[in-house]
């Protein structure tokens, strides 16, 4: 651009009137061209919908409240309940019925993985041209290489492999779960995950803004922050230090370590002339868990449930390529996160999305332009190895379509239904509100919920009495998706996992 309009202000002046409208032809043409966006991605862990600035929390995020403000905040936007599943929808694009992974959680002794036929985000990104970087939280399985980041479409990884450990010593239990590229990655003992990893996500903008190459780039910055355990340097708590719940306290300095995070990313990219030409995508992971500092007051339940404390996530999208129109907007249009990956590749990278079957929808429209999201239906989940037993089960609505004892819940336009025991269901403010905490009044056995999530954003009136006719209606859309599933693929433990045959790491045994 600097290049043009030098040479089109000469070419005006001489060409007069006539001159101007080639002007016109020759600018559309360089906006027509358009440069592949560079595309961060930051995944934040366990992240409760009340713990960002600008839904009202006591908690300062001054860096994601400004990025967010000029940008457009996503305000029914759905993530998973727990990590992998999310993780999962978003590398793959596809909902946990066609990857096997209904069931909670990879754990890091299991031999599970994304299925290796699944192309993923970041395999798609580099088809499409990008350089392409993780840092950070993989939890999508490694009991074999093919299934590490690696393999998978980063070019450079630099994180950790299982769920969760500790944030200075990157151990778990006691074994080291940390790698540079493939190789353990022993020497940072003692640094904080959130400040070297955005340390690192600086060194990877550095290099790449001097690399002569002009690829574009995808950066997946999916931090440690804020799960537990709940550590973070001291000074971070100070601001908080009127907050008597420790483990609030202590999870208020994580928030506000991971705050300054994205703040030190942003300015970075600023600095280095990249941030003009990018798109930063900020998501949770899944709902806070409150047991662990994290909050989602008002909304239902927590991390773990199909209630909406589970799923309704936080996320913004911010860019100074966006139109001036949605800047500084929010979006109330229905967005979830196995929408990025065709958002991601097809509405930003240009890319192709040949080879990949999806779930999700390509919102950039929506996100963009503030067009009607082209998604109408959501299934949340639909986990058969979680049931009610038959003991603890009352026929409720008793509706012959779908297995009312399996847990599950879709959404379609203003409507959830949810089956089954769909975890944790109380509304718990922040402590230290004054606001009493709310146990709902269900019977025991209770099996199916309706809510009219737009009217009742924080579930408080069960409809399933009144409105059968939805009801039966969306058992008759679970009970097709459930005949469209895969086999749950949840297997046990293999000892070979065990990290004292793998020279103290956690790493591949297959
Ligand atoms: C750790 O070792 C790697 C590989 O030798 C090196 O690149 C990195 O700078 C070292 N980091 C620290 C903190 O010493
Ligand atoms: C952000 O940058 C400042 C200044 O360089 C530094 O002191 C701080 O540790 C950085 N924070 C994080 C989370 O990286
Ligand atoms: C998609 O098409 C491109 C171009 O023909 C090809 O290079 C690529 O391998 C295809 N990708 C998949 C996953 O089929």
């Amino acid at each position: 651009m600097a290049m043009t309009q030098p040479r089109t202000a000469y070419v005006a002046t001489f060409l007069g009137t006539f001159g101007l409208l080639l002007v016109g032809c020759v600018f559309h043409l360089v906006q027509c061209q358009q440069q592949q966006p560079n595309i961060v991605f930051i995944l934040a862990d366990d992240y409760g919908f009340h713990d960002i600035g600008y839904h009202g929390s006591e908690i300062k995020t001054p860096n994601m409240d400004r990025l967010a403000a000029r940008g457009v905040k996503l305000e029914n936007y759905y993530v998973q309940p727990i990590c992998t599943p999310t993780r999962s929808q978003l590398m793959s694009g596809r909902y946990q019925i066609h990857t096997g992974l209904q069931h909670l959680i990879i754990r890091p002794e299991m031999p599970s993985c994304l299925p290796l036929d699944d192309i993923t985000l970041a395999q798609k990104m580099k088809e499409a041209g990008y350089a392409t970087h993780m840092i950070g939280k993989w939890h999508l399985g490694f009991y074999k290489k093919a299934c590490w980041p690696t393999r998978r479409g980063f070019d450079t990884y630099f994180g950790y492999l299982t769920g969760s450990e500790e944030y200075f010593t990157h151990l778990r239990e006691k074994a080291l779960d940390f790698r540079e590229q493939e190789e353990p990655a022993r020497n940072y003992s003692g640094l904080y995950s959130t400040q070297l990893f955005t340390q690192k996500a600086q060194g990877i903008l550095e290099q790449h803004s001097n690399q002569s190459s002009d690829k574009p780039l995808f950066l997946y910055l999916p931090f440690q922050a804020v799960h537990e355990p709940l550590e973070v340097p001291p000074h971070y708590t100070q601001p908080y230090a009127h907050i008597k719940d420790k483990n609030r306290r202590q999870y208020a300095g994580m928030v506000a370590c991971l705050d300054e995070a994205v703040g030190n990313i942003t300015r970075t990219m600023d600095q280095l002339g990249l941030w003009k030409n990018t798109v930063l995508i900020f998501s949770t992971d899944n709902g806070g868990q409150v047991y662990s500092g994290g909050n989602n007051w008002p909304l239902r339940g927590w991390k773990g449930s199909l209630w909406e404390g589970g799923v309704h996530g936080v996320g913004f999208v911010s860019s100074p390529l966006l139109p001036a129109k949605v800047q500084g907007t929010i979006t109330k249009e229905l967005i979830h996160v196995s929408d990025w990956y065709p958002t991601l590749v097809a509405g930003l990278a240009g890319g192709s999305l040949n080879g990949s079957k999806l779930d999700g929808f390509n919102v950039w429209d929506t996100i963009s332009n503030g067009y009607p999201s082209p998604r109408h239906e959501l299934l949340h989940n639909i986990d058969p190895l979680t049931i009610v037993k038959p003991a603890n089960a009352t026929k409720v609505m008793g509706s012959k379509v779908f297995n009312e004892t399996i847990r599950a819940a879709i959404r379609s336009g203003d409507w959830k239904l949810i089956t089954g025991d769909p975890g944790n269901g109380s509304w718990i403010p922040p402590p230290g509100s004054g606001i009493q905490a709310h146990i709902p009044a269900d019977p025991p056995g209770k099996m199916v919920w309706l809510f009219n999530i737009t009217a009742d954003p924080n579930e408080h009136q069960d409809l399933s009495s009144q409105r059968p006719d939805i009801v039966e209606r969306l058992m008759q859309r679970l009970q097709c998706y459930y005949e469209g599933s895969l086999p749950v693929f949840y297997p046990g433990s293999d000892p070979r996992a065990d990290p004292k045959y793998h020279n103290n790491t956690w790493s591949n045994w297959e």
